[in-house]
């Protein structure tokens, strides 16, 4: 279907995600043809003079971060749909110059993306209403960090709920866009194989697992007042967690998904002081290796304080109190500094109620993979040829890029065209993110009350010894390590 005529407007335009994600992910959505022929990218920042200087900027960036993607003439019909404003987001009379350029097309859908940092959503969203961006088809787009808890996060809701209505607000978490998450609601929804087998009566137990090689960067600032727990496990891990134990919704409309992935987050068990201490486990890396090479530990990072408590692993178990899922642990873990980057979502079904074959078999196996490639793989046992009845694991594979041609997405560009099309159904809808601060809350309260810090582990391995302990002690054990 066609898209509408559109303008995007990207505050903090010369940061970091804009550069880095967001103007190469519509330069892949350019290319492939997949964008309106009226559509204009105004992009805003300070520390740039003109359009000229910002577009020298953006391309010596974006060759590099489009590796094989970019060519010559692509860039230059892309950068042609591009124009830079000097404004300052602080100051609201600025921004009857973005009113004038926006006038200049009154009937095209607005995006008003706000990467910048939180502090500045309520003040934006106010000066965008003073001068009428907010009417109409307008869309406000924020990214995490959005609060340090429930309360700032509830703030933030507050304030830009004033002057734009939740049907306007696209909160983005980039693993909603991720293709092989998609590919987990197409699995569960689009066959009637999985449904009658994806409950406590067949499933033993869940794993969601992402973590990362990278360390802390250079991002100290921010990250040593977040933390993993933030960081990663509010959002991101959540956000996996729903799409796997959510009740089949009616329609694929934003707001039947979203109200099936709520009542998961409501339904999620409340942590107390005790049940933190024990189904919780909070890490910090020490000096190690990565791939063979030395690194430094994490309180050695510049602009860490030595005295850091903030932890970069954390590993937990959750439950999930329906009938569909009492009794069935899922398991989340991320962190920086591990032996591998890999994201996957495991799904551990029953033992065979009774081996006819002598030795126990494996159990059956499904494993959803994000990172580093993205692939669906189900664990079966099957016989060994031979005269003997001896049974292995074997793995039926969904290989998306063998099997589709295509190419695979980045999430930032789904997301965006979902924001330009008007599609909240991958969007956090202002419930939802509550209900996640509310279910991490006791578990912020717990540690920073608690005399214990986080438990060291050596960088390079899989994070602390108490991270598979919390399986072990439940008879069971990481994927990687079973
Ligand atoms: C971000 C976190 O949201 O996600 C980063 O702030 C993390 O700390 C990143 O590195 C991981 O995303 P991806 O898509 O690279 O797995």
């Amino acid at each position: 279907t066609a898209i509408d005529a559109f303008d995007m407007v990207l505050f903090g335009g010369t940061g970091d995600l804009v550069m880095r994600k967001l103007l190469p992910a519509l330069y892949h959505q350019h290319q492939d043809g997949n964008l309106p022929a009226e559509g204009r990218l105004i992009c805003l920042g300070r520390s740039v003079p003109d359009t000229a200087a910002y577009l020298d900027k953006a391309h010596g960036l974006a060759k590099g971060y489009l590796g094989n993607a970019y060519n010559d003439a692509d860039w230059a019909s892309f950068a042609a749909r591009i124009q830079y404003l000097k404004l300052d987001a602080n100051q609201p009379e600025e921004f009857q110059k973005l009113a004038d350029v926006l006038g200049e097309f009154p009937h095209r859908s607005r995006v008003f993306y706000l990467s910048t940092a939180p502090d500045l959503f309520a003040p934006i969203a106010k000066s965008l209403a003073g001068v009428g961006l907010n009417q109409g088809n307008s869309r406000v787009v924020l990214e995490k960090p959005l609060g340090h808890d429930l309360e700032s996060s509830n703030k933030i809701s507050r304030e830009v709920g004033e002057f734009f209505q939740e049907q306007q607000i696209y909160r983005i978490d980039h693993y909603l866009g991720k293709e092989p998450v998609l590919n987990l609601i197409a699995l569960r929804f689009g066959n009637t194989l999985l449904e009658p087998l994806w409950r406590r009566e067949w499933i033993r137990d869940v794993q969601i697992t992402v973590t990362e090689q990278v360390g802390v960067e250079t991002r100290a600032d921010f990250y040593d007042k977040a933390g993993a727990l933030r960081d990663m496990i509010q959002n991101h891990l959540l956000q996996l967690l729903t799409i796997v134990a959510m009740e089949p919704p009616a329609s694929i409309d934003a707001d039947a998904v979203r109200d099936e992935k709520l009542k998961v987050l409501r339904a999620l068990k409340p942590l107390t002081a005790e049940t933190v201490h024990s189904h919780v486990v909070r890490g910090q890396y020490r000096a190690g290796a990565i791939g063979g090479k030395p690194v430094q530990g994490y309180l050695e990072e510049p602009g860490v304080p030595g005295s850091s408590k903030t932890e970069t692993f954390v590993a937990l178990k959750a439950e999930i109190q329906t009938w569909r899922w009492a009794g069935v642990p899922f398991y989340l873990r991320t962190g920086k500094r591990l032996q591998e980057r890999l994201a996957e979502i495991v799904i551990n079904f029953r033992e065979a109620p009774h081996s006819i074959f002598g030795r126990n078999a494996t159990p059956n196996r499904l494993v959803i993979r994000l990172q580093p490639d993205e692939s669906v793989r189900l664990y079966l046992m099957a016989k060994e040829p031979g005269n003997q009845f001896r049974l292995r694991p074997v793995h039926l594979d969904l290989d998306f890029k063998e099997f589709f041609s295509s190419r695979s997405p980045e999430a930032y560009e789904r997301l965006l065209m979902d924001v330009i099309r008007g599609d909240l159904s991958l969007f956090v809808r202002r419930d939802e993110l509550q209900a996640a601060w509310k279910w991490v809350e006791p578990i912020i309260n717990s540690w920073e009350t608690s005399a214990e810090g986080p438990k060291p582990y050596t960088a390079g391995t899989w994070g602390p010894a108490a991270a598979s302990a919390l399986l072990s002690r439940d008879g069971m054990a990481w994927h990687e390590e079973a």
